[in-house]
């Protein structure tokens, strides 16, 4: 029951804190991305068509809404006005961490109010590793059922746990439970990382184990090191989550390491329609944003659609001065990459992994 309750009103400090605090921290490489300017892009601004197809499913935009919240009274509006803007734009939203609704059945409305809101939308469950480890495949499907979801997002975040003293700091045994998910369950499942990146090495190992998709969750947006940090000033987390702030691959360059060897969306840092742009022609398929629209959700259904329209039409803008009218043509698009972004990739072609 103590674990019950802290795993609630664990959520709830988590959003208190990304609401009023900087919980950003290093870089996400975006910044060292632009796209070749198209002169004379032949096609009309108004016929930019950003929709696409992800794991069989059709999405009006490449904008997810990555996941957040649930498990607290407090998440229901928060859900709820996502999950409105989610069905109103065809595009896809994930919930939060399914735990604290898997041990108390009572804080499930927190999750299916998303459902209830989006009747058509594809929703992804959420349910972290160590969790599917230790209560296996019962949860992964109880957490499907609880918003009817298309997809399931399998979060590893062991840079926060390793940082919090209640956390869990041993990772034996994950990739054989998501092997066996992915083996034994029907519904397609995403390993999603939450901030720290994905490498060449470690997607192999879990394409292996069968996923459908990777959410790389990249460095440069929310550091969970930071978000921990600030929770227990006092505390031992507050110099190890300083220290740990911008620990992990930039989302970027995350994202060209694995860009062709599966569906992939990029997380991380995303915080304009032009990063999606950029995401896209590096590779994404999907480019899911969360704090950026946490915010606009605590305030009002309007203000998380304000929010993504301005967000989709950078996007056509984007697209249309990249001279590219679809997603498809987006992604042949080319790109300059500088900085230390750049040094980074230039870092993997010297020594591929495997090598
Ligand atoms: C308030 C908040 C709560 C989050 N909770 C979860 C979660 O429960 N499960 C999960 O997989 N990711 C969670 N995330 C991580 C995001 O889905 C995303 O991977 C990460 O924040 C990076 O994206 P961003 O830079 O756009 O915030 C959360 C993010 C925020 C801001």
């Amino acid at each position: 029951m103590r674990e019950q309750i802290s795993t609630s009103s664990r959520k709830l400090d988590h959003l208190r804190i990304c609401r009023e605090h900087r919980v950003e921290a290093g870089f996400s490489g975006f910044s060292d991305v632009r796209l070749v300017h198209a002169a004379l892009p032949e096609c009309s601004l108004s016929e930019i068509d950003t929709g696409v197809r992800f794991l069989g499913h059709r999405f009006a935009s490449p904008l997810f809404i990555a996941a957040m919240t649930g498990g607290h009274r407090d998440a229901i509006p928060i859900n709820r006005n996502l999950a409105l803007a989610a069905e109103r734009f065809g595009i896809g939203m994930g919930v939060g961490s399914q735990r604290a609704a898997l041990e108390d059945p009572e804080l499930e409305n927190s999750f299916a109010v998303a459902r209830e809101a989006a009747p058509r939308a594809f929703l992804c469950a959420n349910l972290g590793v160590v969790q599917l480890r230790d209560h296996g495949i019962e949860w992964a499907e109880r957490a499907v059922e609880m918003i009817d979801a298309q997809a399931i997002c399998i979060h590893a975040n062991f840079l926060q746990e390793a940082i919090m003293p209640e956390g869990d700091h041993d990772a034996r045994g994950c990739l054989e439970a998501l092997t066996t998910l992915c083996r034994e369950f029907t519904v397609p499942v995403i390993l999603k990382e939450t901030g720290a990146g994905v490498s060449g090495e470690v997607a192999g190992r879990i394409w292996a184990a069968g996923v459908s998709a990777i959410d790389i969750g990249g460095l440069g947006g929310t550091s969970w090191a930071r978000v921990e940090a600030i929770r227990s000033p006092a505390g031992p987390s507050a110099r190890l989550g300083e220290r740990f702030s911008d620990w992990g691959i930039p989302t970027v360059v995350s994202l060209r390491e694995m860009a062709g060897t599966g569906p992939v969306i990029a997380t991380g840092g995303v915080r304009s329609g032009l990063d999606v742009a950029k995401g896209l022609a590096l590779g994404a398929d999907l480019c899911g944003m969360a704090l950026p629209l946490l915010a606009p959700a605590m305030e009002s259904e309007e203000a998380v659609e304000n929010a993504i329209d301005g967000y989709t039409k950078e996007l056509a803008v984007a697209m249309f001065l990249s001279g590219a009218r679809t997603v498809k043509s987006m992604k042949k698009v080319r790109t300059w990459i500088t900085g230390t972004t750049r040094q980074m990739i230039e870092r993997i072609q010297e020594k591929p992994y495997g090598s």
